[in-house]
């Protein structure tokens, strides 16, 4: 049985008694977070994290990210924290920023998927961190969905992928980023962008100078060892994704164009793109700015293809702020079918 805490209203503090409680007997309880919702376990009981895997279909040597509420807490789960790591958590947390650090020895090794780092992170989401200060323990998390699928903002889109097989979700309405947090492993010189997310990476390079950005968040084969999440298939839908990139307006004339191809084909097509008219069978906006789009983006993912597409043509934005982790998503989805125009 799974219940569901109603809390769209905002942070209540009685019914979260409940939620925290099953984190304290180690039951798995889904949560939202200011990028996306978390599907939540003690990160120190092996068997609750154990359980987070065997959910998710995760495979076991991709590790969490541990969510805190305070300081003492990262001084807990970490066994060094360099002066830069300090900065960047002082400045950007509580936020949409996971920084890599040597992990302590009370973490198990299930947490961070037999790796010695551990990826921590301070949601600034009321609801998370009331979760995580009621239940009194550090919370592990990958995004609510069953791996493969687009990461849910929605407690529906949790409701859909786990109702009857974890203990509890908390419905606190749609998380308000819709990406996933800033990924930046600090346990070597100079800090690396592992995956970009909800803090654009330029905010972060103000802070601390320049960051060097992995090669495989731009979608290129390379040493995963370091970055061990960039290695699955990630954010697909059933349906096939195309991303067509380029300038706007050749952008929109060519989904146009793919639009009737694939319809004279008798494929039932969907468009997800900022504007723009099309006689597609569906069409999702995604709306005009960087944040828009980053908001809407898993949502237009799993709403198409619950409306039974064939193909989905997704439109491409430029990769600055918000845009960067948009893309890094999208080309995923679409398993790096891209058409430049
Ligand atoms: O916004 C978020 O980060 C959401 C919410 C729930 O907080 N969580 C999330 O978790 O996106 P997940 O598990 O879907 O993604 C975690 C990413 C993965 O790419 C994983 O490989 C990476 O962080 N990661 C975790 N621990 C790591 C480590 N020790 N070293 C390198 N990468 C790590
Ligand atoms: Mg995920």
């Amino acid at each position: 049985m799974t219940v569901v805490i109603p809390m769209r209203d905002g942070l209540d503090e009685r019914r979260l008694r409940v939620a925290a409680r099953f984190i304290r007997e180690g039951e798995l309880v889904a949560f939202p977070t200011e990028t996306v919702y978390g599907l939540g376990g003690d990160a120190l009981n092996r068997d609750a994290v154990l359980k987070i895997f065997k959910a998710k279909g995760r495979p076991a040597d991709n590790p969490l990210i541990v969510h805190i509420a305070d300081f003492e807490m990262l001084y807990e789960l970490a066994r060094e924290v360099p002066k830069e790591a300090e900065l960047l958590a002082k400045r950007f947390w509580p936020g949409p920023l996971t920084l890599v650090l040597p992990k302590a020895e009370k973490v198990p090794k299930e947490t961070t998927g037999g790796l010695d780092s551990v990826a921590v992170r301070m949601p600034s989401h009321e609801i998370a961190l009331a979760l995580i200060r009621e239940s009194g323990r550090p919370i592990a998390a990958p995004s609510a969905n069953i791996s493969g699928k687009p990461s849910p903002t929605l407690a529906e889109h949790v409701i859909d992928d786990f109702y009857g097989r974890i203990a509890c979700i908390v419905d606190g309405g749609e998380t308000p980023i819709g990406v996933e947090s800033t990924v930046i492993d600090l346990t070597s010189w100079p800090p690396v962008l592992l995956r970009p997310g909800g803090l654009p990476l330029e905010e972060i390079e103000k802070a601390v100078g320049e960051i060097e950005i992995h090669p495989a968040v731009r979608g290129k084969e390379v040493d995963l060892a370091k970055a061990p999440g960039m290695k699955y298939r990630h954010y697909s839908p059933s349906a096939d994704v195309i991303v067509v990139e380029g300038k706007k307006e050749r952008v929109h004339e060519k989904i146009r164009e793919l639009v009737s191809s694939f319809r004279n084909e008798g494929k039932r097509v969907g468009v997800m793109a900022t504007g723009g008219f099309y006689e597609a069978d569906e069409f999702f906006d995604l709306g005009g700015s960087e944040e828009e789009v980053a908001r809407n983006l898993f949502k237009a993912l799993r709403e198409l293809d619950k409306r039974g597409v064939d193909i989905i043509i997704a439109e491409g934005i430029e990769e600055r702020g918000l845009g960067l982790a948009v893309m890094n998503r999208l080309r995923k989805a679409a398993g790096y079918r891209i058409l430049r125009v």
